[in-house]
């Protein structure tokens, strides 16, 4: 039997294969590469000295991932593969329904044919919309500000009415908050295609020198340092995560819902002060005006999840900045780099 990862060529996903090989579970991955590297199978190859199947296959295109189901015996589905920049969402939201929402649907569709009853949801904490307060608990309100989100969300109540149709179905909807770092080995770790939209991958170009300063978006935000504060988690303890939750599911439990996060905040400066400490260099930054669509504050309870999965993280931020830094010091130009030396 085995685990079908779609995604799994991307950052999330290399890292949960990663710890699904090195737990002894047969992987197939399926990945279109639309925003990662052939290259990371074969360090994950490297890391793991193991091996999986994989198919280069949009898995929008059902008849296409119906190959994937027929040469293989699934038996669980974690699904990572979607578009996930929240501002590009805004400007191509028909794209973005389209891979988000088309692609799950032709996976469950799958999955209702072949009988495969075990499905793992990459969700986000942007369902929480703007949060009341924190730390947030999985029954918070959910609302959302952009398309992405909007896939989220959709995504979601889909998820949660085709539980209510087959009690026999069991699904895990995990809600990331802000996944940083990479593996220690420095092999793999997050590879964005131009330029950075997120803080850690932006701090660490600066960081090498890629990238001349940091733009802080805003200082007047009602938080201890005034810059904007969030629950960052290091991507091997997400990634254990999933195995967690595939446990879980084993045993009948329908419907779950969890928050993956730390339950500490951090401010961008909190973060730049980290990275700079752990990289040993200068991380410039000036302080500009408020991104728009940004929140104050953004922080897990993960008291579900430490309960009912047995899981926590790990790792604090200062391992965040060092595996991050490692890779990124590593792997300058992220893995174009290894092609070209090719
Ligand atoms: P990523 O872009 O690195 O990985 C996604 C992978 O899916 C990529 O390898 C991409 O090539 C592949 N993909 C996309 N559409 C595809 C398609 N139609 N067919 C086949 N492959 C396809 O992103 P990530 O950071 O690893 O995120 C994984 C999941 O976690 C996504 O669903 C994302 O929305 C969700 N998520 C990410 C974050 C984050 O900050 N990174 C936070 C919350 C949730
Ligand atoms: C973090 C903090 C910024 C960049 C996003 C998505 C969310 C989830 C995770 C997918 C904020 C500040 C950032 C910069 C800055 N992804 N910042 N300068 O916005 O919390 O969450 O990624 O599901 O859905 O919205 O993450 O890393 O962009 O920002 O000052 O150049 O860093 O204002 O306070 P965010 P982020």
């Amino acid at each position: 039997m085995s685990v079908l990862v779609t995604g799994g060529a991307g950052y999330i996903g290399s890292h949960t294969v990663i710890q699904l090989l090195e737990n002894n579970k047969n992987v197939v991955i399926v990945d279109n590469f639309s925003n990662s590297n052939p290259i990371v199978l074969d360090r994950v190859k490297q890391i793991t000295n193991k091996d999986f199947k994989f198919y280069e296959i949009d898995t929008t295109n059902q008849d296409e991932l119906e190959i994937v189901f027929k040469e293989n015996k699934i038996d669980s589905v974690i699904h990572f593969a979607a578009y996930k920049a929240v501002g590009e969402s805004v400007a191509k939201p028909l794209e973005y329904y389209t891979n988000n929402i088309v692609n799950t649907l032709s996976v469950l569709n799958l999955m209702k044919k072949y009988d495969v009853k075990k499905f793992v949801f990459s969700s986000s904490a942007t369902v929480y919309g703007d949060p009341h307060t924190c730390p947030i608990t999985e029954d918070f309100p959910l609302s959302t500000t952009n398309p992405y989100g909007a896939t989220k969300l959709m995504i979601e109540d889909m998820l949660r009415d085709i539980a209510k149709a087959d009690s026999t179905f069991n699904i895990a909807i995990l809600r990331y908050f802000n996944p940083v770092g990479a593996h220690s080995s420095g092999l793999i770790g997050e590879d964005p295609n131009d330029i950075p939209n997120n803080l850690m991958p932006y701090v660490s170009q600066v960081a090498v020198g890629k990238l001349k300063e940091l733009n802080v978006f805003g200082n007047d935000y009602n938080t201890p340092d005034g810059t904007g504060v969030r629950d960052y988690i290091h991507v091997v303890d997400l990634a254990n995560g999933h195995l967690k939750a595939l446990d879980k599911l084993d045993t009948n439990c329908g419907l779950i819902t969890y928050n993956l996060g730390t339950g500490n905040g951090y401010s961008v400066l909190d973060m730049v002060n980290a990275f700079s400490e752990a990289s040993k260099r200068e991380v410039a930054y000036k302080i500009v005006d408020r991104r728009p669509g940004d929140v104050a504050m953004c922080y897990a309870d993960p008291t579900k999840a430490n309960k009912e999965l047995g899981w926590e993280a790990k790792y604090g931020i200062q391992e965040m900045c060092e595996d991050a830094w490692r890779w990124q010091s590593n792997n300058p130009n992220g893995y174009k780099q290894v092609i070209e030396s090719l």
